[in-house]
């Protein structure tokens, strides 16, 4: 996740303007900045790593001449984040510049391309290739904007992009799939933007440009057209009444309920990741002798769940282990034979790192996945692979760790393949499910919303909860219950299902409140026996299971519906989303703060 801004005034100084954006959109990722503007026919380009404030302090981002610029604010996904992979990314003549949000599947296959032709690319980007595409379209006769039409129809993945060139210095030219776009516009002023809070201040009168659409922004105003048959789009702005904390939230009430909203989007983002780090994580699972996983928190529970990915699929057992268990259970006979993926959204806990750190002294293998390019994580794994969320405000995880699962079960998926543990059929059937994750997590999302606010409602006075599930929906309690106690602080208990009789059985009374998760995989009938083991002594049944799935409806006291045909190695993914938002609304319902729950931090540096 990146932010874009760019904008074109009748007099004065762009640049400031194009700072002030970025500063608003920095919530989108803050690694790197820059900037280019046009002024009397030449590029000016400033843009470095660091914070914005930072590279400000440093190159005095305002002061750059000309009326027209565009900006970026970086999250690093393909590069690290240094200068030369900070946007914007120029042509070879340096007269093109283009800024992007959004990942270029295939850039490598286009940067080949350029390279052969004698196309010089300077940085570690997917973007790059982009301005090398419009320098030789333009080269060729075409006009700004036919060149970035052209240069869109040959990219896959997502993108929104804003270019400007010194040939048509009164224009930048935008086109989206998939990555958000706005414009913003006034009587003097025009303006593109990740978000429609970055200009806000500036003006509150926008239109959203659609998936496939190309926007040409002037002194005039703006024409849409579809990439697709370059008909042209008539859409009139619409007027936003946002005040400025909601405009910072994008109309959330809190950074959880945006994130959790995000999670259509970034889980579509794991499903373009680059392939060459999922097939080398790949190869050095299959080569392990054994196999760790180790995290904390969230992670932790995204590791439970990998744990049963892997075997299910390709029969790869593997250990799951809190890291901060790691030396004292494991220090010993861990060796050069094992692997151990790490997996930490900040690349940073402290608990995690020292696991690192010793796994490395005893020689062992170590993998990594991270939401944070150039984290300790990354600088000290063998491999890591980037699970691309955008930075999380929230403190509590939640798209982080949908990333994460999707993220994990790609790559159990991948060694099932390689080892030929599954189907053909059975491949295809899982992949075409993996693609469909992001708009199952839609549906969920505008389909129980309501129901479950009315649940916390209804609960809101429990004093304590159970979350019950089997199997790898045990990994799906624990974190439902996570969420619960850290944000609404209301102590709950999570366990497999099956063991629940073993003892905790026995705080249960009647309107004791237990959350079953039950898929129709192969433990439906044993959740069933359990769930009728609470109901016999008075328990609160609150099931989620498949929207045709009468028979837990029936017993049941309360249900969230989730929709039917999710495998079970993917069911964790979409089955926690109603879990977030339940502790979300019960931390409404309590009248606490869920982004800020007290005595956490987002990233826990000691030990
Ligand atoms: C819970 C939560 C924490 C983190 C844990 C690990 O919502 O956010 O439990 O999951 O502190 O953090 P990372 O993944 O950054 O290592």
């Amino acid at each position: 996740m990146c932010g874009i801004f760019g904008s074109i005034l009748k007099k004065g100084s762009a640049a400031p303007i194009i700072h002030a954006g970025l500063k608003r959109l920095e919530y989108r990722g803050y690694d790197s900045v820059g900037l280019a503007t046009v002024d009397d026919g030449k590029l000016f380009i400033k843009k470095d790593a660091g914070k914005i404030d930072d590279v400000h302090r440093l190159l005095d981002l305002d002061a750059m001449p000309g009326r027209i610029g565009i900006g970026h604010t970086r999250w690093a996904t393909h590069g690290a984040p240094y200068k030369v992979n900070a946007h914007p990314h120029t042509d070879c003549r340096e007269e093109i510049a283009v800024v992007h949000n959004g990942i270029i599947e295939n850039f490598a296959d286009l940067r080949a391309e350029l390279e052969a032709a004698g196309h010089v690319l300077k940085s570690k980007t997917d973007t790059e290739v982009v301005a090398h595409l419009i320098e030789d379209s333009v080269k060729s006769g075409l006009s700004l904007v036919e060149a970035v039409r052209d240069a869109a129809k040959r990219l896959d993945g997502s993108y929104a992009l804003a270019v400007v060139s010194t040939r048509e210095p009164d224009k930048i030219v935008c086109a989206r799939k998939e990555s958000p776009l706005v414009v913003g516009i006034n009587e003097s002023e025009v303006y593109c933007a990740s978000d429609i809070p970055a200009f806000l201040p500036l003006t509150k009168k926008a239109l959203i440009i659609e998936n496939g659409e190309l926007v040409v922004l002037s002194e005039g105003g703006y024409e849409i057209r579809r990439l697709s048959d370059w008909s042209v789009v008539p859409r009139e702005p619409e007027v936003v009444d946002w005040n400025p904390e909601m405009a910072e939230k994008q109309g959330y009430p809190h950074f959880m309920l945006k994130e959790i909203y995000e999670q259509p989007d970034t889980l579509r983002n794991t499903l373009r990741l680059q392939n060459q780090f999922l097939d080398l994580m790949t190869e050095f699972l299959d080569r392990a002798g054994e196999v760790f996983l180790v995290a904390c928190g969230t992670s932790y529970h995204a590791c439970l769940a990998a744990s049963y990915m892997f075997s299910k699929l390709a029969f790869l057992a593997t250990h799951p282990i809190i890291a901060s268990e790691f030396i004292e259970q494991h220090g010993r006979s861990v060796n050069i034979d094992s692997t151990i993926l790490f997996v930490s959204q900040s690349g940073e806990t402290a608990d995690t790192l020292a696991a690192l750190d010793h796994a490395r002294l005893r020689a062992a293998t170590v993998l990594g996945l991270t939401n944070v390019i150039a984290s300790t994580l990354t600088r000290l794994a063998r491999v890591y692979v980037c699970q691309q969320s955008g930075p999380e405000i929230g403190v509590a995880a939640t798209k982080t760790f949908t990333s994460q699962l999707s993220v994990l079960a790609q790559l159990a998926l991948r060694l099932a393949k390689k080892r030929g543990k599954v189907s053909h059929v059975e491949i295809e059937f899982l992949e075409e499910r993996l693609e469909q994750i992001p708009e199952f997590a839609t549906t969920i999302l505008k389909t129980q919303s309501d129901k479950i606010k009315a649940l916390a409602q209804k609960y809101s006075k429990s004093q304590c909860f159970f979350y019950l599930g089997r199997g790898i929906s045990s990994a799906t309690a624990s974190e439902g219950r996570l969420k619960l106690m850290e944000i609404s602080y209301v102590p709950s208990i999570a366990y497999p299902a099956g063991e629940s009789k073993h003892g905790p059985i026995s705080l249960i009374e009647p309107g004791f409140p237990v959350v079953f998760i039950c898929p129709k995989d192969e433990t439906h009938r044993a959740v069933i026996s359990n769930i009728m083991e609470m109901k016999a002594r008075g328990a609160s049944i609150i099931a989620l299971c498949e929207e045709n799935d009468e028979e837990i409806k029936r017993y049941a006291d309360d249900f969230i519906e989730v929709p039917k045909g999710i495998p079970e190695i993917l069911s964790p993914i979409l089955y926690v989303i109603p879990l977030q938002l339940f502790a979300y609304y019960m931390a409404m319902e309590r009248g606490l703060n869920p982004d800020m729950p007290r005595n956490l931090a987002k990233s826990v540096t000691v030990k």
